[in-house]
Formats: structure tokens, sequence, C-alpha cells
């Protein structure tokens, strides 16, 4: 097991350039397996989750390659299997799109129960109620999912849950279903966009996308032979962003879409840290003369504050000025790091899903875990602003999810070194 040595203190100061989305990614290439021809994708960063991805679309016998410039190449005409029971699709959460791909491809699918971030229970009875709707049947029987549809037709779905995985698994089953789908109360994040986009430009007829109301027109060909590029990463941006504050350094992330960045940009400016925005980069630095101060958060759907960012967010709130709550309205079981962080002297209390975080902590190094992706990369972010040496353990966690990680953060400024046992 890898980890990170990290050493506080120091200020993050320069340029970072942001890589492709992970969470669009994962739907794209999904999406790709539904497609009648080849297509090439740009921007895909090269992390653990996507190269599982990829292993798992060849076991299927689809052709994917990646060129020398980083794209991927991918070509699903190959594809003879709809059963994904690779043994790593257990390993990411993503994989669970390639239901709605190889049910809209072969109206039929089977994979094994997804994996992922473990913070609590994470059902799938949205995805299975879009498929249902859709003229599927389901059954879920030794560790695998199964849907099976004799045609599968349009259909107006009203999800009960904002669920970023149903929408899209749901948007891609739809896209070769004979007539309209209208999914309703459909989650709005950036990357389901994305991954509407991509469907359209390969052929597919979806509108609304970013809007709580998405219609898909079923068509019967998506011929495909177009390149598409991925967004630029939400999270990824965020964690480099919150870096910089926590630091009190100055920070320019390039490669951004401002607008994505919003949820995150008013609050930091409510806390007294200084925002720059271009049209594809955001600045953010720390005034000497000001003080970081406490503020309240509340995780929702976008464009709401991101879960994903909570764990990183509790970390700088740590270090503010005043009381601060962070309440974590999407997942059950997303504080499990704070035992972690507690360990390093910040003073935080859990009721419930509120975090009060009481600011003002001088955080001191010690060894602690990478327990999730993002709580993972909240950990490095504790040990930046730490006095002393921290050693964060189980690093492939934030490996699986940050691409060149430790390369970007040492261009800051951050002395963090890997260590392989
Ligand atoms: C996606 O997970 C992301 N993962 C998560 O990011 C992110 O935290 C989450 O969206 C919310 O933004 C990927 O995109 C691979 P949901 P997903 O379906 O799709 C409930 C990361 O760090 N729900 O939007 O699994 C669910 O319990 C990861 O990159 C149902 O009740 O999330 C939760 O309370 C961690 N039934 C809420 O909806 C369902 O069928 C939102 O879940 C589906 C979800």
């Amino acid at each position: 097991m890898s980890s990170y040595i990290i050493r506080g203190g120091n200020r993050l100061a320069g340029e970072v350039s942001v890589s492709g989305s992970k969470n669009a990614a994962l739907g794209i290439i999904s999406a790709a397996m539904l497609l009648d021809g080849p297509c090439k994708i740009e921007n895909i960063p090269d992390i653990a989750d996507l190269n599982v991805m990829v292993e798992i679309c060849k076991a299927l016998g689809a052709q994917v390659k990646r060129d020398p410039d980083g794209a991927l190449t991918l070509d699903p005409s190959t594809i003879t299997s709809w059963e994904a029971t690779h043994d790593k699709v257990r390993h990411i959460r993503g994989s669970y799109y390639l239901l709605g791909a190889l049910l809209g491809r072969f109206s039929k699918a089977s994979i094994y129960m997804p994996g992922g971030c473990n913070f609590g229970a994470r059902p799938i009875d949205q995805h299975m109620k879009g498929f249902e709707a859709l003229g599927a049947t389901v059954t879920i029987e030794y560790g695998k999912i199964n849907v099976e549809a004799q045609h599968l037709h349009g259909e107006h779905i009203f999800l009960d849950v904002v669920s970023v995985g149903a929408t899209i698994n749901i948007m891609i089953a739809a896209a070769k279903a004979e007539g309209t789908t209208v999914i309703e109360n459909a989650a709005r994040e950036p990357h389901i966009v994305d991954v509407a986009n991509f469907l359209n430009t390969m052929g597919a007829n979806i509108r609304g996308a970013g809007t709580d109301v998405i219609r898909i027109t079923g068509v019967q060909q998506l011929p495909a032979g177009a390149t598409y590029s991925i967004i630029p990463d939400q999270i990824e941006a965020g964690t480099y962003m919150l870096a910089a504050a926590l630091t009190r350094g100055d920070v320019t992330v390039r490669n951004v879409i401002p607008r994505h960045m919003e949820p995150l940009t008013a609050k930091m400016e409510e806390m007294n840290i200084s925002v720059d925005t271009g049209d594809d980069w955001i600045r953010v630095w720390m005034e000497p003369e000001r003080e970081l101060l406490a503020a309240n958060f509340k995780t929702m759907p976008y464009p709401g504050f991101p879960t994903d960012l909570q764990p990183q967010t509790t970390v700088l709130l740590t270090t503010a000025k005043g009381s601060s709550k962070m309440l974590e309205n999407v997942w059950e079981n997303r504080f499990q790091y704070v035992d972690d962080l507690k360990t390093m002297g910040a003073d935080v209390m859990i009721a419930g899903h509120v975090a009060i975080i009481a600011g003002g902590s001088a955080l001191t190094g010690t060894k602690v875990t990478a327990r999730d992706l993002r709580a993972g990369a909240a950990m490095v972010l504790a040990g930046l602003a730490a006095d002393g040496e921290t050693e964060v353990t189980d690093i492939n966690k934030i490996e699986r999810g940050y691409e060149n990680f430790i390369k970007k953060m040492r261009h800051l400024g951050a002395d963090i070194t890997r260590m392989d046992s």
C-alpha cells in the first residue's frame, strides 16, 4: 500500500491545469458502447477509474486504444457480449452506465453490482425505475443486475430523487429507444450536459440537459465517426482552489469553466478569499491582511454546493476564524474522515448530517488514511496546512480520481513525496 509524506507549511503558488472530468468520462466511455461506429474522445485523464472502464469495454469486445496524444479511440462495432462481468466492474461506480448502453445496444444487459466510494447506502432504484419505464424487466440475482426488454420505448419518467447516475443511465438507454423519453426532476450537473453533448455529437437527439427536464427523441442509428473533448473536472479544480486558500497561497487554476465553479467561488468570497476569473481560468489568493472567515455550507445537487468538495472544504473551515457548519444533504455517511482530522488537532463535532467546525485549529501532522477519493484529497490538504509531517496511506483511492496529483501539487510548491511500501 502506497502513501504520501507531506511536510506542511508551504504556501501554494503558481498555475495548475485542470484535467478532463472523471465523472463525465465515465458516462461518455460507457455511452460510446451504444454507438454504431467509432469515435475519438479527447481530454480523457489518465487515471485508474477510467483505465478500468477501458478494460471492461475491451472485455466486452470493443476496440479501444489510447493515442500518443492521450485521446481514446473507441470502436464498439466489435462488441459481442451484453454481459459486463469483468471482475473490475465491482471496483468502480461508473461501470453501471454500461447497463444503459448495453440495454440500448442489445435490448438486454447484465453487470455485477457496481462498487464506488463507501459513504453509506448507494441505491440504484431510480436507475431501475427508468429502465422499467422504458419497457425493460429488471432482476437482481447472484450479485448481478439483469435488464431485458422486448422493445425499448420512450416514456415520461419522474425521478423520485435527483440522481446524477440515474439521469445519465436513463438518457443513454433512451437514446435509441422508439419515441420520446422525458426525464423530470433530472440532475443538472455539468457532466450530465457533457454526456448529452457527446451523444448529440454522435447523432442522438437530446434536449434540456442541464435543466431538470431532459427530452430524448430516440434515433435508429448513432453513426458516430466524430471527435469529442471532455469538459474540465469541476471537483479537481475546486480541490486546488481550496488548497490555495488553505495554505494562504496564490494559485491560478487553468482550463476551467468558471460558471461550473460558481457554487464554490461564491462561498470563497464570503470567507474573505480573493477570487479573480477569466475566460478559462480562476485565480485564488488570500490578501495578507485579511482573515479567513467562517461560513455555513449545505451540499446540494448542482448548482448547489457540490458534495464532492465537502471534505476538502471542512478542512479549510477548521482554520477559519469562528465556528462553521457543514450540512451534508446528499450522502448519509460522508463524515468518516473527521475522525482522522481530529487526530490532527481539528475541533469538529458531528451531529447527524451536520459537522460543527470550531475554527482557529492549528493542525499538526500525524499518520492518517484515505478513506475514499475526496476524503483522501482532504487529508492531503490537511497535511499541507499542518505543522510537521503527515503520512496519508491508501493513496490509490486518491490517484484513481486525480491525474498527476503529486506532480501538480509539487509544481505549486507542496512538499509531498510518494512512498511505495
Ligand atoms: C455521482 O454519484 C458521482 N459519481 C459522485 O461523485 C457524486 O458524489 C454524486 O454523483 C453526487 O453528485 C460519479 O459520477 C461516478 P447520485 P451517483 O445518484 O451518481 C440517491 C466522486 O467523488 N439515489 O446523484 O452515485 C443517493 O443515495 C463521486 O467523484 C437514490 O436514492 O450519485 C444519494 O443520496 C463520489 N437512488 C443521491 O441520490 C438511486 O437510484 C444522489 O446520488 C440513485 C441515487
